[in-house]
């Protein structure tokens, strides 16, 4: 029998930090994931951290505040404070772990700005800051002994009288699938960025933990916000970080035009990232572009200082567009990159179903609000990947495991995968639907919306929802069955889509990530609320939240 007090799921850093935490106050802990720890997409992040130290003259409520303006207001405040309050201490605490960041020519820890800032609060290693901080969370991990399932897939969440008692899961390199029982889970699955394309996220990133908790009843909050990243690589969407922004780099465009003066005369370049990705949208849209492109300047930085601080995108430039940004401007456009909402949870990661937490981007502790402030999903993973696992190890002790018919859990998972094996070719393919929802999210649920264009989004999603019915898994065997793997991530693929499409119809207003052409304005009085979708036997039924305000009333957002 498999079975521990905390199974976290997903071994990122949210889910590595829950699973460090639980098991540092005494819970039998277990980390299960689809991927080998290391490869988690927590790997991609490059920019930074976020973090006001006082020893810098910086203020948590300052941060605090940023956050909130960020969210454009739709961020729960107790949460943001909560949060900002950590962040000092759960950096240092990295910093101590073994994470080698940047340091400045007094040997202080150092910074750099990331947008919808007025301060250097972002501490960073180079322009790889998440491969840093995983890799020292590993060997954390490996140092305490915790149990990994590395590379095994969740297939579904145990529901029994309404309380979640385990988890099913395919051991990928067999195929054998097992009930895990646990007293609590936490999903830790990251975001779902491969719905769209192309996306700066790894094409493993595919919603898995949010639509497990949808369809066992959890519901997923704010989903419609999806942020789109104002750099992301001409043709891969691979991630430009921040960083070069925030170290002093400029956008141009095709006239070699500053032309964030026009949009945000104070901020500029590090305005917040929905405003950027708009103004890029517009610059593009009115021919001030290079094939549906800009451009990021990072040339008067000079080549030592982009080597010493930027040399990841230096050579993702050489190699995939064949620039070099020491010499030429580097072409860029806004693209897919996180999912702000998510499983709702309070700020211990737990959620309305008992037994289940979420940490993480797979989380919504209503930190990031309509738009997430750059480096702060760093501190969202760790701050809330140890709060849900020291919460779930104190509530799990003394309870007794849940008693149920493991074996049946077990053949209903075996008969639902034998199923799909079973299907036969009728010339449709996963990875087809997989990229005709990308593209259709792209175009109907991206930057600029309006009513029309998502009714017809939707109206393309029935159609997929359709092929996926019956679309056949070409490979029957049952060792590392990566097609097998894909056909379960587009199910759960499908189900986020239903969400973010229902939530963006929902929201008649403009706020953050979400830009309505039809309704331009943000709207307080009808709309400084949550939006809550949950999965019941006829589909998806959405409901509404009031927002927490603590001490920052809405206020008009500029930059
Ligand atoms: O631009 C970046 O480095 C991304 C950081 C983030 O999304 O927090």
């Amino acid at each position: 029998m498999l079975e521990h007090d905390v199974l976290v799921v997903g071994g990122g850093l949210a889910g590595m930090r829950a699973a460090l935490a639980a098991h540092a106050n005494g819970a039998n802990t277990a980390l299960i994931s689809k991927l080998y720890p290391v490869r988690s997409h927590s790997c991609a992040a490059q920019g930074g951290i976020n973090a006001a130290l006082v020893d810098r003259g910086d203020d948590w409520e300052e941060h605090a505040y940023e956050t909130v303006k960020g969210s454009d207001y739709l961020g729960d405040q107790d949460a943001i404070e909560v949060m900002c309050q950590m962040a000092g201490g759960e950096v240092i605490a990295m910093e101590h772990m073994g994470v080698a960041f940047n340091r400045d020519e007094e040997g202080r820890l150092g910074t750099r700005r990331f947008g919808g800032q007025q301060r250097a609060r972002t501490f960073f290693v180079a322009d790889f800051t998440g491969q840093a901080m995983l890799h020292v969370m590993f060997e954390q991990l490996m140092k305490s002994g915790v149990r990994a399932y590395n590379e095994w897939f969740v297939t579904s969440l145990i529901i029994e009288d309404g309380e979640c008692c385990g988890v099913t899961a395919m051991e990928i390199r067999t195929g054998s699938v097992f009930a895990i029982r646990a007293k609590a889970v936490i999903l830790c699955t990251g975001g779902l960025g491969r719905l769209y394309e192309p996306s700066t996220n790894a094409i493993t990133v595919t919603g898995d933990g949010m639509a497990l908790a949808y369809r066992a009843g959890a519901p997923l909050m704010d989903m419609e916000m999806v942020q789109f990243h104002p750099t992301t690589l001409k043709g891969s969407g691979v991630l430009i970080t921040e960083g070069a922004r925030g170290d002093g780099a400029y956008l141009i465009n095709k006239d070699g035009d500053r032309f964030m003066t026009n949009y945000a005369p104070n901020m500029m370049e590090l305005a917040s990232r929905d405003v950027v990705s708009r103004a890029e949208t517009r610059e593009i849209a009115e021919g001030r572009d290079t094939d549906g492109c800009v451009f990021l300047d990072c040339r008067h930085l000079g080549e030592q200082f982009i080597n010493e601080r930027l040399s990841q995108i230096r050579e993702l430039g050489k190699d995939l567009v064949g620039v070099d940004i020491v010499h030429e401007p580097i072409p860029i456009c806004p693209g897919m990159h996180y999912q702000m909402g998510g499983i709702k949870t309070d700020v211990d990661g737990r959620t309305p179903l008992p037994g289940v937490y979420a940490a993480g981007e797979a989380a919504n502790v209503s930190v990031h609000g309509s738009n997430r402030l750059g480096a702060n999903s760093l501190l969202d993973t760790i701050v809330f990947g140890r709060r849900s696992g020291e919460h779930a190890a104190e509530a799990t002790r003394g309870v007794d495991f849940k008693t149920f018919n493991i074996e049946g859990w077990v053949e209903r998972e075996e008969e639902r995968l034998r199923a799909l094996l079973a299907r036969q070719p009728n010339g449709d393919r996963v990875a087809s639907i997989r990229f005709d929802l990308g593209t259709a999210m792209n175009e109907h649920i991206g930057v600029v919306r309006n009513e029309e264009g998502m009714k017809e989004g939707l109206e393309k999603f029935y159609q997929l929802k359709q092929r996926y019915e019956t679309v056949p898994v070409e490979d029957k065997g049952r060792t590392f069955n990566t097609d097998l793997v894909f056909a379960l991530e587009l199910g759960y693929m499908l189900d986020c889509a239903e969400t973010i499409i229902n939530g963006a119809i929902e929201r008649k207003e403009s706020r953050g990530a979400q830009f309505r052409s039809d309704y331009t304005d943000r709207d307080d009085e009808n709309w400084l609320r949550h939006i809550l979708v949950t999965r019941q036997e006829d589909g998806p039924v959405v409901s509404h939240l009031p927002v927490v305000i603590t001490q920052w009333q809405p206020q008009v957002r500029s930059y």
